[in-house]
């Protein structure tokens, strides 16, 4: 192999910046004196002095080197402290064959294992963006906390897609009678599914297909799987079959009522909910199983006059809010039913919290500003309600 001094001073560089970025802490207490002085050599730019060092330790080369790589490759190293071990072991390596004229195997090992590094990090990286990508849908939640246990039945985890359930049901008929509004907190089971409790209150072969039934298994457990993808792009959706489900479930779906019959989407190129409502070209059940819904809805509007310069107000309509929701999953513990008792900010909103507990999880998102920010006093609707908590704050 020809290797030529800028190849050696090119790695040196590639080397120092890992050092400069990471500093010493990745040096253990263990490591021989050579890797100390040929990192030391590393950081000041002292080629002379690195090749000094190499010669001299010529004999010492290949433990030091098989030694970076045992290091490298222990389980417990995350993959920027691998790649920097075997970035060392890699100059250590070539620079033996350069000055030595020693062993070309040792450096080979080093490539490969750098490669094979490299390439799984690559596909974990395109697994985790496949995932995002499952999730983008707002409301298509990916549920794997008995991850290993579906692993070791070859099954994928399972996808739960918000917005073909919404079509049918209001949020009122999940939350919270069969599950509490929060991802994780729920301890969905197979066992629990097949006994009819969970989505097994549905997916039972009478509202919808059985979840016991083992053709279906795939139908819910299609993470990864290319079929998961018209539950991503859309594509699920289809008037007919749509019509079709509505009249098996006891709802209605009217794509009749539609402009052109296509679906309103909203600026994200997601389902326009509010949009279905006001053409009336849909109408979720309420309850389900003989149940009741008893809250029902509240029809005030709530203006929250802005604190901001240059955003028009919101307009909180309690009718949109309690036609999909119980009042309780927002009364006493989200907002107190005060007028004016509650101040609303933006910060919160992004942590989840505040209207952020549905609006950019399953609700349109907060990013989408002038969704909510369109109001004004002229288009005020009759007898809405104002909230002055932000403007009447005294100036900061
Ligand atoms: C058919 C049942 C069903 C319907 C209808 C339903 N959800 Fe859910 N929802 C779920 C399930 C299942 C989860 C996840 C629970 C878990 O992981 O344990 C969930 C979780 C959530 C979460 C938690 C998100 C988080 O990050 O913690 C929110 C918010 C939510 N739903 C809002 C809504 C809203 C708003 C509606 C109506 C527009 C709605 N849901 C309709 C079943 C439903
Ligand atoms: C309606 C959707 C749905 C269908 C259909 C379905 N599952 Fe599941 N399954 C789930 C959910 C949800 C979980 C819990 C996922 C989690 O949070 O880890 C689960 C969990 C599991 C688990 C994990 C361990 C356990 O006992 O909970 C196994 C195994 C499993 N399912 C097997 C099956 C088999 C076999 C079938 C077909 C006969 C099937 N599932 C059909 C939704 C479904
Ligand atoms: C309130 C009733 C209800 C509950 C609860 C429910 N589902 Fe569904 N689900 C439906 C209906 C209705 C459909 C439409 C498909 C059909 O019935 O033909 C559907 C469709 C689906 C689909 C689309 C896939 C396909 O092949 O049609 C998935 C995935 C799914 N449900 C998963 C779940 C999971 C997972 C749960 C529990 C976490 C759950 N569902 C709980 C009623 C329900
Ligand atoms: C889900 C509805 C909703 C969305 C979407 C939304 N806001 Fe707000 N925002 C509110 C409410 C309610 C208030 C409280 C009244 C007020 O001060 O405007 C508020 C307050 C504010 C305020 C003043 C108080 C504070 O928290 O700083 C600013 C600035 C603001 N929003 C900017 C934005 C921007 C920028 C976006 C888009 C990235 C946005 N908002 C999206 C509902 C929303
Ligand atoms: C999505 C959340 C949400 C839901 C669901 C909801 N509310 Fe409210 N409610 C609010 C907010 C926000 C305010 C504004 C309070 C303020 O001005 O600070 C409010 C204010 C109120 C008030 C005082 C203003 C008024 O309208 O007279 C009452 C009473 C109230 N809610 C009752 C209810 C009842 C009853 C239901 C169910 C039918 C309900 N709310 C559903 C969020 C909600
Ligand atoms: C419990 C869940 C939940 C909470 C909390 C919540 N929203 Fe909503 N909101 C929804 C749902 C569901 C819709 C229907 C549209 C959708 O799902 O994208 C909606 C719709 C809206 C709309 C109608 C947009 C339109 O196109 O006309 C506005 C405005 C809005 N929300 C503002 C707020 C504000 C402001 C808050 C906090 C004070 C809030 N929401 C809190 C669930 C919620």
């Amino acid at each position: 192999m020809q290797l030529t001094i800028s190849y050696v001073v090119q790695r040196a560089f590639i080397v120092m910046f890992f050092v400069a970025v990471f500093g010493v802490s990745y040096l253990r207490a263990e490591e021989s004196r050579f890797r100390k002085q040929f990192i030391e050599n590393y950081k000041t730019n002292s080629l002379q002095a690195q090749s000094i060092l190499i010669k001299q330790n010529k004999d010492k080369i290949a433990d030091e080197v098989n030694s970076l790589i045992n290091e490298a490759m222990l389980p417990e190293k995350n993959y920027q402290d691998r790649m920097y071990l075997l970035d060392i072991a890699n100059a250590i390596a070539t620079m033996n064959i350069h000055w030595n004229n020693g062993d070309e195997e040792l450096l080979k090992k080093v490539d490969k294992l750098q490669k094979e590094e490299f390439a799984k990090e690559k596909k974990k990286i395109e697994g985790l963006e496949k995932l995002k990508e499952t999730e983008r849908v707002p409301g298509n939640f990916i549920l794997s906390v008995r991850k290993e246990e579906m692993a070791v039945r070859g099954l994928s985890p399972v996808l739960y897609p918000h917005w073909i359930h919404r079509a049918f049901f209001r949020c009122k008929v999940c939350h919270e009678d069969i599950f509490i509004m929060k991802r994780g907190a729920n301890d969905i089971s197979q066992a629990k599914i097949q006994e009819g409790k969970q989505c097994g209150a549905c997916h039972n072969g009478a509202i919808s297909f059985n979840a016991n039934a083992q053709e279906n298994c795939v139908r819910c457990h299609i993470v990864g799987k290319p079929d998961a993808k018209p539950l991503v792009d859309l594509s699920y959706y289809n008037p007919n079959k749509f019509k079709e489900i509505a009249s098996r479930v006891g709802s209605e779906w009217k794509p009749e009522n539609m402009p052109g019959g296509k679906l309103p989407l909203d600026k994200m190129g997601f389902v326009n909910w509010v949009e279905l409502d006001k053409i009336k070209a849909f109408g979720p059940r309420t309850a389900i199983n003989g149940s009741q819904d008893t809250e029902g809805v509240r029809e005030t509007s709530i203006l929250f006059e802005t604190s901001s310069t240059f955003l028009k107000n919101v307009l909180f309509s309690h009718k949109i809010h309690s036609t999909w929701v119980k009042c309780s999953l927002c009364h006493p513990n989200v907002f107190k039913p005060e007028l004016g008792a509650n101040m609303i900010k933006m910060i919160e909103m992004k942590d989840g919290k505040s209207c952020g507990r549905c609006h950019g999880k399953v609700a349109f998102t907060y990013s989408d500003c002038l969704r909510c920010h369109n109001y004004t006093n002229e288009n005020l609707p009759e007898g809405a309600l104002i909230n002055r908590a932000i403007t009447a704050a005294p100036a900061q």
